[in-house]
């Protein structure tokens, strides 16, 4: 079947089909290799996209503008000042305003509906750079990881996120394992677990595409067999900072260390994190947190961080490649 994604907006993984993420991942491998061989083409020649930054990054901002530069696009940069977003001018003026101007508009913020607002009147594609409940650019970028650290078929890999169950990555990944057949697992504890109807959808969804779905407290259940250890922060940007103690109390025993990767029973486990991850107390406020809880770590220990097994920077790393295929597939010539 013929894929065609020109003119269409990325806001969360519910809008790609199995094909086209498939597509997706194939177009940012052979992208990947023509930087690196000297032979990229740029097709994103005097196309403009404004970079919508109401929550900080330094990957998805990272990967927009070089993807975005190496094609021959140029980039504005709106941050959490400077422009009226939000105070003096609503989303649904910004986007008309934005569709004007701009052949693209990446969205990171809060709310999912903020960035389907945009979406809805700018009239040209809008990419989600992360919102409260999904970051689908992240999670194309994962599975281009998975596909270049195993000889496997993604539809028979085990993709296990430990930690929290609510979890912007954690549910988009969610959402893409199951339309591409992957066997996926999250262990959370149950006060963090996401709501029914997402469970019944993404379980069915799992079911017509080869995969499954499984919802459990049990860290050793998730991780049996696991090709793929995944986590993330406990406290997501925009969450209540009050909430540092509950989550330290509640996933603590989610934290990935040796012994989880022991558990997996696979010598070629690999440990995932979409990043910035809190692995030390380098950060400020991982200095914070040690003076406050006495923990030097948190959703992962310092040596599952740095040790062979683990691929976040690879990840980092195609965030830029898997957002170029976004860019070049949905507004290239
Ligand atoms: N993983 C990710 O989205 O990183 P940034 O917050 O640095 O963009
Ligand atoms: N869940 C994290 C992901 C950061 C890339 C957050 O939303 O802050």
């Amino acid at each position: 079947m013929p894929i065609n994604l020109r003119g269409r907006s990325l806001l969360s993984l519910d809008d790609l089909s199995p094909d086209e993420i498939r597509f997706l991942l194939r177009l940012a491998a052979e992208l990947k290799a023509a930087k690196y061989g000297g032979y990229e083409r740029p097709r994103l020649k005097r196309k403009n996209i404004a970079l919508i930054f109401e929550k900080d990054s330094t990957r998805t901002r990272s990967g927009f503008e070089v993807a975005a530069y190496d094609q021959g696009a140029h980039v504005t940069y709106l941050g959490p000042s400077g422009s009226h977003i939000g105070h003096k001018e609503t989303m649904k003026d910004t986007a008309r305003v934005l569709g004007r101007i701009y052949d693209a508009i990446e969205y990171r913020g809060f709310g999912q509906t903020l960035a389907e607002e945009l979406a809805q009147y700018s009239g040209v594609p809008v990419y989600n750079g992360l919102t409260d409940q999904a970051h689908p650019t992240q999670v194309l970028a994962d599975f281009m990881t998975m596909r270049e650290f195993t000889h496997k078929h993604l539809s028979d890999v085990v993709l296990s996120f430990i930690g929290d169950g609510l979890d912007n990555v954690a549910l988009s990944l969610a959402i893409g394992a199951a339309k591409i057949g992957i066997d996926m697992r999250i262990a959370a504890p149950r006060k963090l677990w996401p709501d029914k109807a997402l469970v019944e959808k993404v379980t069915q969804l799992a079911g017509q595409n080869g995969g499954r779905f499984t919802l459990t407290e049990k860290v050793s259940e998730a991780v049996s067999g696991a090709d793929f250890l995944y986590a993330d922060v406990w406290l997501s940007m925009g969450e209540d900072e009050a909430a540092w103690s509950d989550r330290i109390e509640l996933l603590t025993p989610y934290r990935v260390t040796r012994e989880v990767m022991a558990a997996a029973a696979n010598p070629f486990v690999k440990f995932m994190h979409c990043l910035p991850a809190f692995h030390n107390t380098g950060t400020s406020v991982g200095a914070d947190i040690f003076k406050r809880f006495g923990i030097d770590c948190m959703e992962v220990t310092d040596e599952v961080f740095e040790s062979s097994g683990s691929i976040v920077f690879d990840q980092a790393e195609n965030r830029m490649h898997s957002i170029k295929a976004i860019l070049v597939a949905t507004i290239g010539a």
